[in-house]
């Protein structure tokens, strides 16, 4: 848990136009900076970034967030390791408790890198001078830069070639970057030779492991670096640094099984592409790619093993459903892959996938005969387990309502056997634009409020108590909240508001609210005074109705007579006093 404390701190010293401008070249634009948006394809710039609020906002798709949440999207990074990133750049450190051995982990980590991208170095440069090498690659259809996009190179033929390299061969280094093989006796050897290398990028664009693919007929076909300390086969997916721009220009990933897949894609047009590595893909996996598109598609082979292992994906995919993401599974033919396959079809032609609903149907129909009321049980008993695990409230409700209709039981009896409870308002794992925003839109004044606030947090601090007291009304709840945690928090910038309230039910409604005020500027003296208005109107229109329902109930007694007589005196105090614009000058 990294405390919300340093979550500001960061913020406060990081600059989101610097962190932004690494990846998308920014103008200048007025008091603020644009750019064509990486997370929706556009011509004309809408994706805006303030320097002043620490915030960006696309108008066109509506992206936003900030510093933090533009690597979580943009890179595909958790929360945590966006943290860290943002901190290591600011030469902060991330205050957690940490173990000796920790800390020298992560220093050899660092380390691990530099081995790794030396040796990548040194194996482009060895490809030059192995023609049976470029041979192989061209005829498989390779050019030059597509070789160079991914970092192809050739690892030569010899035992200890990395000893002109590295000037430790006996150090550790080597053996834990998976690059040297000890044996027992402890002798040591070069894991790849005479093989064609494929670097393996993680979503920071280090090197962290290779595929080595023999060149020619050979045995094994392909040469995996092990695990590592910075390797870890189920995090990552091979060509996903490159795939990147292609995926969201496309908004379409394709995941297939191989190394040359990926790169025959990629010289076939299709450069959205990216591969597991050699293990089926995990839901970390999954995840990952449904943060980056909103279309995975899955290739595999037609037969008997493609299928257990289409099963195998579909299985880690049931969690990370979400709304509005579709998944989908592509059947090659028999005897063919992805690379062999897209030299005889073209990009555009119609490739015909498989929704997941539909593939998870199908294959536990085709377990049990549906014709007799045993078949039925067991489709409605086998589906159970999968059903449970989906926390997507639509492809939950769709699949239900199919295996209901497919079982003839109602949908409450289905419900009732999957002990289905309705569903809450909001789950933690879900992000979908209606998340995050109370039930009914927030009135003009209270959307009035949280735009003078979210603009300048700091005014939160200095509400008089009469004030708090006013926004005790169930439509101003997301207020009282926003006041509730901004109150010692220490917030100064909209990108601090956003960060700290994070976790609370309404940060879709508050992050709205900073997409608004992008284009504003954040003078804290007309923003006092625009919310000392405000609350003058809210007071006003609270006293109205009070008063209003007085009369309604004829006076009976003194005290409601006096109570009016009190409300009128405020009311007279009030009309004198200014109100709040409609649009505050924030
Ligand atoms: P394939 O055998 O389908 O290879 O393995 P491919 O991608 O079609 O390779 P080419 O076209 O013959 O060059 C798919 C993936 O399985 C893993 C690798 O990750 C490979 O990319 N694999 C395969 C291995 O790890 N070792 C092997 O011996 C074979
Ligand atoms: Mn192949």
């Amino acid at each position: 848990m990294i405390p919300q404390s340093f979550i500001q701190d960061l913020l406060g010293r990081v600059d989101i136009v610097d962190v932004v401008d690494r990846h998308v070249k920014l103008k200048r634009a007025g008091a603020n900076y644009v750019a064509c948006c990486p997370f929706h394809a556009e011509k004309t710039p809408s994706f805006t970034v303030s320097q002043a609020k620490q915030f960006y906002h696309c108008f066109g798709c509506g992206a936003h967030g900030t510093a933090i949440g533009f690597l979580i999207e943009y890179s595909g990074m958790g929360f945590v390791e966006a943290v860290k990133d943002l901190a290591q750049g600011a030469g902060m450190t991330v205050p957690e408790v940490r173990s000796e051995q920790t800390v020298r982990r992560a220093e050899q980590g660092e380390s691990l890198y530099e081995v790794l991208l030396r040796a990548t170095q040194y194996y482009r440069a060895q490809l030059k001078d192995a023609p049976r090498a470029i041979a192989y690659l061209k005829q498989r259809g390779l050019s030059g830069e597509i070789a160079k996009r991914f970092g192809v190179g050739y690892a030569p033929e010899g035992w200890q070639n990395l000893a002109a390299v590295f000037s430790d061969y006996e150090g550790k280094a080597l053996v834990e970057a998976g690059l040297v093989i000890q044996t027992d006796e402890g002798k040591r050897y070069d894991r790849f030779r005479n093989r064609i290398m494929f670097p393996i990028v993680n979503d920071r664009g280090n090197i962290v492991g290779f595929g080595g693919r023999v060149v020619g007929e050979g045995e094994p076909k392909y040469l995996n670096s092990p695990e590592t300390k910075i390797f870890e086969k189920g995090r990552e997916l091979y060509g996903l640094y490159q795939a990147r721009k292609a995926i969201r220009e496309e908004k379409k990933v394709l995941v297939v099984e191989g190394y040359m897949d990926v790169i025959g894609l990629a010289q076939n047009d299709m450069g959205f592409a990216v591969a597991t590595l050699g293990t089926s893909a995990t839901g970390n996996h999954i995840q990952k790619l449904l943060r980056i598109s909103d279309d995975v598609v899955f290739f595999f082979d037609g037969d008997e093993a493609g299928r257990r292992a289409a099963w195998r994906a579909l299985e880690n995919s049931l969690s990370q459903l979400m709304d509005g993401k579709q998944i989908s599974f592509l059947f090659l033919p028999e005897g063919e892959d992805p690379d062999t396959f897209v030299r005889k079809t073209k990009k555009g032609e119609v490739w015909t996938a498989t929704l997941f609903s539909d593939f998870l149907l199908g294959e536990l129909k085709a377990r049990v005969d549906l014709k007799t009321p045993e078949g039925r049980a067991k489709l409605l008993q086998d589906a159970k387990p999968l059903v449970k695990q989906i926390f997507s409230p639509f492809y939950s409700l769709m699949l239900r309502k199919e295996l209901a209709k497919l079982t003839n039981v109602t949908h409450e009896e289905l419900d009732r056997e999957y002990q289905i409870k309705p569903q809450p308002a909001s789950s933690p794992s879900l992000r979908v634009p209606a998340q995050g925003y109370p039930r009914t839109p927030p009135t003009p004044l209270a959307r009035t409020l949280l735009r003078i606030l979210v603009s300048n947090p700091a005014l939160a601090e200095k509400l008089s108590e009469g004030q708090r007291v006013l926004l005790n009304s169930p439509d101003l709840a997301p207020v009282a909240e926003l006041v509730s945690v901004l109150k010692d928090s220490g917030a100064t910038l909209p990108a601090m508001v956003i960060e700290a309230t994070r976790e609370s039910q309404y940060s879709a409604l508050y992050q709205d609210v900073a997409g608004e005020i992008l284009a504003t500027s954040g003078d804290e003296e007309s923003a006092q005074a625009d919310l000392a208005g405000a609350f003058n109107q809210l007071e006003l229109l609270q006293i109205r109705s009070e008063r209003e329902r007085l009369a309604a109930g004829d006076l009976r007694n003194e005290a409601e007579r006096s109570r009016v007589q009190e409300l009128d005196r405020r009311l007279a105090e009030l009309k004198g006093a200014p109100r709040a614009e409609t649009r505050p000058r924030v």
